[in-house]
C-alpha cells in the first residue's frame, strides 16, 4: 500500500488530516499530490509534507492510485467534472463529503469508476477519527480506502448505503452530542465556584479518560456506567435527576432527528 500514488482534489482540513496521518505513518510525499486552487494553501502543505501540489485536478488525478474527493459538498460536481477520462482505469475514488451518494458520484465521474463512499467524523483532524465506508467495488478498493483512512483514526464498513444517515447521526455529528456535554458539565462546575480554566480542564480530560475506556476496556457503556455508580453515592444523585429530566430520551430524539435531515440533505 505504501507504494501507492494518492491524490487529493482539495487540500482543506480533512485533506490535511489525511496526508499528516499517511506522511507520519511512512507514506512518501513524493507519492501524494494535492490539487487545490489557492496558492498559499499548496505552498504549505508543500513545504510541511513533502507532498507535490498543483492547480489543476486533472494533473492530480493522471497518476493516481487512489484519488480522495475532499472538497465540500456544494463543490463536488464542479471539481469531479471531466475527470474520468484523465484517470487511471483502475484507480479507487474516495468520497469524503457528507451527503454525496454513490449515485451521483456515478453520475457524474461514470458508472465504470471504482468509488468508496466515507463519512468521516471531526476528530481525525487529531489521528482520532471514526470512518464508515460503504462501496460497492471490489475489496482492492475497499482495502485501499481503509489504508487511507486508518491513517487518522479507525475505519469501519456499512454494507447497504442507506445505513449512512445512521453513521451519520451517531459518528458523523457525534462529538458535537459529547461537546453539549462538556459545555454544561464546565459551566455548572463554575457556577460551583471552580475557575474557568480548572472547570474546562476537569471536563476535556473526564470526556478524553471516559473515551478511553469506553474504547479500550472491553466493557459496554453500561456496565461502565454500573461500575462508577455506587448506589447511594453522588453519581447515583446525578444520574437520577437525569433520568428524571429525560436526558436519555432528548439524546435518542436527537440522533434520530440527525438521521432524518441526513436523508433529506441527500
Ligand atoms: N471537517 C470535518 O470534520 C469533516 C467531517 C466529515 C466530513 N467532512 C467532509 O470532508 C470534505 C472536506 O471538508 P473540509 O473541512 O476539509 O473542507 P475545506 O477545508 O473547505 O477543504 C476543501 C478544499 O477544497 C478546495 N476546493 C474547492 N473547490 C475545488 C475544486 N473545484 N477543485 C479542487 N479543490 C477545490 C477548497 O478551496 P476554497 O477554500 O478556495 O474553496 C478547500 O481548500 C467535505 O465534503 C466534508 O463534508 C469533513
Amino acid at each position: 500500500m505504501q507504494r501507492l500514488n494518492i491524490a487529493f482534489i482539495g487540500g482543506g482540513n480533512m485533506a490535511e488530516a489525511l496526508i499528516a496521518g499517511l506522511t507520519r505513518g511512512g507514506h512518501a510525499g513524493d507519492q501524494i499530490c494535492v490539487s487545490e486552487p489557492q496558492q498559499a494553501r499548496r505552498e504549505d502543505l508543500a513545504r510541511q509534507y513533502g507532498v507535490r501540489c498543483v492547480e489543476g485536478n486533472a494533473d492530480a488525478a493522471a497518476c493516481a492510485d487512489v484519488l480522495v474527493l475532499a472538497v465540500k459538498p456544494q463543490q463536488m460536481q464542479a471539481a469531479v467534472k471531466g475527470l474520468s477520462v484523465h484517470m487511471k482505469a483502475d484507480a479507487t475514488v474516495i468520497s469524503i463529503a457528507a451527503g454525496v451518494t454513490t449515485a451521483s458520484l456515478h453520475a457524474w465521474l461514470g458508472e465504470h469508476i471504482h468509488i468508496v463512499r466515507v463519512m468521516p467524523n471531526t476528530p481525525a483532524l487529531l489521528g482520532a477519527g471514526m470512518s464508515v465506508l460503504f462501496s460497492d467495488a471490489d475489496e482492492i478498493h475497499k482495502q485501499r480506502a481503509e489504508y487511507v483512512l486508518n491513517a487518522c483514526g479507525e475505519s469501519l464498513r456499512v454494507n447497504k448505503e442507506k445505513m449512512m444517515h445512521a453513521v451519520t447521526a451517531v459518528s458523523g455529528s457525534g462529538p458535537a452530542y459529547f461537546f453539549l456535554l462538556a459545555e454544561v458539565m464546565q459551566a455548572t462546575g463554575i457556577k460551583l465556584g471552580l475557575d474557568e480554566a480548572v472547570a474546562a480542564k476537569l471536563a476535556a480530560q473526564t470526556a478524553l479518560g471516559a473515551g478511553k475506556m469506553l474504547a479500550d476496556s472491553g466493557r459496554s457503556a453500561e456496565a461502565l456506567r454500573h461500575q462508577v455508580t455506587s448506589p447511594g453515592g453522588t453519581t447515583q444523585a446525578a444520574l437520577d435527576v437525569m433520568y428524571e429530566m429525560g436526558l436519555p430520551a432528548a439524546v435518542r430524539q436527537g440522533v434520530l432527528a440527525a438521521s432524518k435531515r441526513s436523508e433529506e440533505l441527500s
